[in-house]
Formats: structure tokens, C-alpha cells, sequence
């Protein structure tokens, strides 16, 4: 899929903007605090509707707006599709093909994206709670049904631990009401169990063939699920639901005097492993890197394979990072197929003879200006839009003020 056309209004420090993009590779190019991130950022809210650098909405509406508006043209196998999101202080307001959705979730996985930034390293490195955020937004991404059983695993969740906390401090007595709460749980959590144990191993196979090339065929990439459910136990929902009610009943005084639930899905893990360790632990930072860099382009093959396209593909300021073999390896694997944008503040570090024709976008102030000779197609008329207006200090809200938002029924909370 493509991302053909954005337009962004009063978001972060771009006043208004109307771009067309290159369906390849589009290199935005800037020196630092010009707004190269925040447009990859408003490319990834308009996929995921909410933002990768921070939880809180506001903080993407532009300084003394009243709010921000993102709209994109995407192209599909089955079409094209409008996506609009509108973030007011009061919350969102997602539109497909100008129809409001009432959920986030109707709205979520028409535009999929894969955004690389220095800070995915702690895929690699960072907590289990990093590495299950970042499993749950890919899939969440890949499979409604997958989104709907993580969002109420962790409504479910909030309650069991409300009800065992009620429990340890002796405001309620009622264990039958505990026993149904951990059912739910277990029903909801064998689904996820049982979904990421399909992901995850999919995804492991892809970035095993992406890592081996990497490393010249040197060092073997391996995912290992780390889960309480056991190991032959995950592949259907009702094994997994066995599992999942037996380690709840078997827990069950523990958790009462912890007033928390110690067992499940919200403690899942995954390990890396290369050549037989945990690259986490015994990894060089450059094999650190090449795994990190491995996953994310499995995320690639992964979304095409499930989805049926290939998603976007975002990168922050990641060329500079990588020598110049892993710099081949990455655009290789993405030219022709993916459409990219990458941000970089000099095109110097990055091998320019293995980017094909690439569309090469100036960015300065919150606005963009096209540089290249436009062999790839791309232009960029940020004055095009009549109704932009050319006030860079107080955008005008127009006719278009948002109304009520729709609810946030997707929202992410750090529990799982
Ligand atoms: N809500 C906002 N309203 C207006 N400006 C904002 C807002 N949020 C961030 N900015 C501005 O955006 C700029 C940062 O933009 P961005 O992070 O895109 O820079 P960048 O081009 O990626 O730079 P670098 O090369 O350092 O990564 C800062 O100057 C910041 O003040
Ligand atoms: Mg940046």
C-alpha cells in the first residue's frame, strides 16, 4: 500500500501542508528541529491514531491551535481510501472515506505502518513491557480480531485485580465472583496466547532469512515465547484456556494477598536469540542493531503475508546508524516493493547509488519544498490547499471545528 497524498493542518510545527508523495523512496532531508520526525510521526498517528513518542494527544496539536487535523490518500490493492483524524483537546475523531467511525478499532488497519527509529533498539534491550507494547501494536495492527481480545483481556484484567484487591482488604467475600472474572480472563488470554505463539513464529521465520543475510550467513536469529502457558499447549484456544485456568486456580491464594493478578499474558516475553544466547544479555551492540534492524524488516514480510500488502515503511534517522552493509541490506530488501520515507539531516553518510531515483523532499520550518529532479514522480505543493491559509501563527480553525470525539475504546494502558 501507498501512502499517495498527506495533508496535515496546525500539527506540531507544521501550520499546513499538502503534499504529494514518490510510491517509492521518499527522503526527507534537514537539519535538526525542523520537523523531519514529526511528519514521519503524523504518518504513523494517521496508521495507528495514536502517536509512537507520546501518549498524550495534545502535545501533537500545534502550539495555540485548538487542534490538529491529519488526512491522507492511501492506496490499496482494493482501492483508494481517505483516512482523516482530527485530535482535539476533547479527544479524536477518526473519518474513513469522510464516514465518521464511531470506534477507533472500525477505524485502525486501513493504513499499516512500520516505523524504524534509533529507539527501537530497546525492542532488543529495553523491558518485557517494551517488547509486548511493540508485539501488540504490530499485531494489533495485522488482525481486528486480535486488537478486540487484547482490549478486553485488559478491561477484564483492570477488574479481576479491582475484585482481588477487594478481597485481600476483606470488602468482599465472594470467591464464585472471582472464579467467573478468571474465566473470562482465561478465555480472552488463550486467544492472545494462542495468536502470538502463530505471530510470533511466523515472524521469527522471516527475520531468521533476513538476519543470515545480514551476517553473511554468520549468525542464526531464533525467537524464544516466554509465557506461562506450556510450550504444547499454545497452539489451539482450548488448550490454552486449560492452561490459562489451571495456573489462575492454582494461583489463586497468592494473588488474593497480593491483591493482583501474577499470572497470564500481561507477563509474556519474547527472547532473541542469536547463535544459541539471548542477545539481550550477551549481545555486541552491533549484534544488538542487526537483530533489532532483522525484526523490524520481518515486521515487512510479516504484515504482507497476513494482510495481503506491504505496509509503509518509516525511517528515522536510522541510515546514519548502520554501516554501509547494513545500509545495502535494508534498502535492498525494501526497493521496489515498499514505499519508504526516511528522514536524515545529510544525504553524505547514505549510499546514494543503491536508492533508485528517490524523491528528495526539503524540510525547513514545518514546511517542505521537492529538491529532486523528480524523476520519481513526486511533488510537493504545500501551497496547493486553498484553504491552508499561509498564517503561521494563528491558524484559523476554519469551518471544520471538530465536534464531539469519538470514544477512545482502543486506548492503550502500560498493563499488558
Ligand atoms: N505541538 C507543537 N507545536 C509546535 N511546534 C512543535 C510542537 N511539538 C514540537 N514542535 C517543534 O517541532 C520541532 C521538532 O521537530 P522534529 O522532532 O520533527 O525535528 P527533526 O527535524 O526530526 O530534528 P532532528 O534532526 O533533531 O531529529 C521542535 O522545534 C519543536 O519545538
Ligand atoms: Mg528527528
Amino acid at each position: 500500500m501507498r501512502l499517495e497524498r498527506l495533508k496535515l493542518r496546525s500539527y506540531r510545527n507544521y501550520p499546513a501542508l499538502d503534499v504529494a508523495f514518490s510510491p517509492q523512496i521518499n527522503v526527507l532531508i534537514g537539519a535538526n528541529a525542523q520537523g523531519k520526525t514529526n511528519l514521519l510521526e503524523a504518518i504513523y498517528v494517521l496508521a495507528l491514531a495514536r502517536s509512537h513518542r507520546t501518549s498524550n494527544d495534545r502535545e501533537l496539536i500545534r502550539f495555540g491551535a485548538e487542534f490538529a487535523r491529519i488526512e491522507g490518500t492511501v492506496s490499496r490493492a482494493t482501492g483508494d481510501v481517505g483516512l482523516e483524524l482530527v485530535i482535539s483537546k476533547a479527544g479524536k475523531k477518526a473519518r474513513v472515506n469522510r464516514i465518521e467511525q464511531p470506534k477507533l478499532s472500525q477505524y485502525l488497519g486501513k493504513f499499516n505502518v512500520v516505523l524504524f527509529a534509533p529507539e527501537d533498539l530497546a525492542i532488543v534491550k529495553g523491558s518485557p513491557a517494551t517488547r509486548r507494547r511493540f508485539i501488540d501494536m504490530e499485531f494489533g495492527q495485522m488482525s481486528a480480531k486480535y486488537l478486540y481480545n487484547l482490549t478486553q483481556y485488559r478491561t477484564m484484567l483492570r477488574q479481576r485485580n479491582a475484585y482481588l484487591k477487594q478481597l485481600k482488604f476483606h470488602q468482599a467475600k465472594d470467591r464464585v465472583f472471582l472464579d467467573v472474572l478468571s474465566d473470562q480472563l482465561a478465555a480472552f488470554g488463550a486467544e492472545i496466547v494462542v495468536a502470538r505463539a502463530r505471530l510470533l513464529a511466523q515472524m521469527a521465520d522471516f527475520a531468521a532469512v533476513i538476519h543470515q543475510g545480514i551476517t553473511k550467513g554468520q549468525e542464526t536469529l531464533t525467537f524464544a515465547y516466554q509465557t506461562q502457558v506450556p510450550a504444547d499447549q499454545r497452539a489451539s484456544t482450548e488448550a490454552a484456556y486449560q492452561a490459562l485456568s489451571e495456573l489462575f486456580a492454582a494461583h489463586r491464594d497468592r494473588e488474593i494477598e497480593q491483591g493482583t493478578t501474577l499470572v497470564g499474558p500481561h507477563r509474556d516475553d519474547v527472547a532473541f536469540v542469536v547463535n544459541g544466547k539471548d542477545v539481550a544479555s550477551f549481545g555486541s551492540q552491533g549484534q544488538q542493531r542487526t537483530t533489532a534492524l532483522a525484526v523490524k524488516l520481518a515486521e515487512i514480510d510479516l504484515m504482507k503475508a497476513n494482510t495481503g500488502e506491504y505496509p509503509v515503511l518509516l525511517l528515522d534517522d536510522v541510515l546514519s546508524e548502520l554501516d554501509d552493509d547494513r545500509q545495502t541490506h535494508l534498502l535492498k530488501a525494501i526497493q521496489n516493493k515498499v514505499q519508504t520515507f526516511l528522514t536524515t539531516t545529510s544525504l553524505d553518510g547514505i549510499a546514494r547509488e543503491i536508492i533508485d531515483a528517490p524523491a528528495v523532499f526539503r524540510v525547513a520550518g514545518g514546511e517542505l519544498t521537492a529538491v529532486s529532479g523528480d524523476e520519481a514522480g513526486a511533488e510537493a505543493d504545500s501551497e496547493a490547499d486553498p484553504d491552508a491559509g499561509g498564517d503561521e501563527t494563528a491558524p484559523d480553525p476554519g469551518p471544520d471545528e471538530p465536534d464531539k470525539p469519538a470514544p477512545t475504546d482502543t486506548q492503550q494502558t502500560d498493563e499488558t
